[in-house]
């Protein structure tokens, strides 16, 4: 199972799996936080990760972001001023949880706007801001989308210079970020360049890797990012996959285009000759 995890298709298929249910936690609470500086932010979303037992998300977006979402969905802002940045933070239990979550968020110092909702409708409400990012920036255009994990003490240093990162790849270019903070997986996004100009791509892969980064993180590699897997991984890693892949995969039949790169810059299929 564990090889095969994360392995996009190209070693197996699986026929049956069996699964270990969890039941929901019933009890749940959902919070927005507000920041007036990024590090402030990433800072307290480890805090809370070591701290607050119960917690099930922590979300970062930015001031940047939340306008977008708010103009392209047509709702109000969360807050009278405007911040740096954001964190959904939401915590489940068997019992209401939003004791523990106030004292989590009370020990932090650098909190400056607060939301909580414990109700379905208000607690959706909440993660609006966050969950409709992906739907604004869509319409600004085909967006190249970048998803990456970082360390969580290269995060603030990242989120400073990938946006100058961009813009010296194109003044038309444009950057939002948000992603699952907690997992240090950001989901970088840049509009304004054509779909298949990958110097932007090159760019922020790059940065990402500089920061001690990896170029993928919930999304996989895929056939879009085979290209940078060096990036991440060195060349007797990937050498020891096309081993691998060679003996489960000899015909080189299971998902040929993803995940390894090309042998040549012909070969389409990344399996390396026998
Ligand atoms: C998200 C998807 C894009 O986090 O992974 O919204
Ligand atoms: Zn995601």
């Amino acid at each position: 199972g564990g090889l095969l995890c994360g392995s996009e298709g190209t070693l197996a298929v699986v026929t049956a799996v069996r699964l270990r249910l969890v039941a929901a936690l019933p009890e749940q609470v959902t919070a927005l936080l507000a920041f007036d500086e990024v590090g402030s932010a990433v800072r307290a979303a480890a805090a809370l990760r070591d701290s607050l037992s119960s917690v099930t998300a922590i979300e970062l977006f930015l001031g940047d972001g939340l306008a977008l979402v708010c103009e392209a969905t047509n709702v109000a802002p969360p807050f009278p001023t405007d911040h740096a940045a954001y964190l959904v933070v939401e915590a489940a239990a068997r019992a209401d949880p939003s004791a523990e979550l106030s004292d989590a968020v009370a020990g932090l110092e650098e909190v400056r706007a607060s939301a909580v909702a414990t109700d379905e409708a208000r607690r959706r409400g909440l993660w609006h801001y966050r969950e409709a990012h992906t739907e604004a920036i869509e319409r600004l255009g085909v967006p190249h989308k970048m998803d990456v994990t970082l360390p969580m003490a290269a995060i603030e240093g990242f989120l400073d210079e990938v946006g100058g990162c961009v813009s010296a790849v194109s003044s038309n270019a444009s950057t939002v970020v948000f992603g699952h903070v907690a997992d240090g997986n950001l989901h970088v996004n840049v509009v304004g360049l054509e779909p298949d100009d990958e110097r932007v791509d090159d760019a922020v892969l790059g940065l990402v890797a500089d920061h001690g980064g990896s170029i993928s993180a919930e999304h996989g590699i895929g056939t879009a990012k085979r290209r940078w897997l060096h990036l991440s991984r060195g060349e007797a890693e990937i050498d020891a996959y096309r081993a691998i892949k060679a003996a489960l995969d000899p015909e080189g039949i299971l998902n040929p285009n993803v995940l390894l790169p090309p042998v040549t810059p012909t070969d389409p299929g990344g399996t390396a000759p026998p």
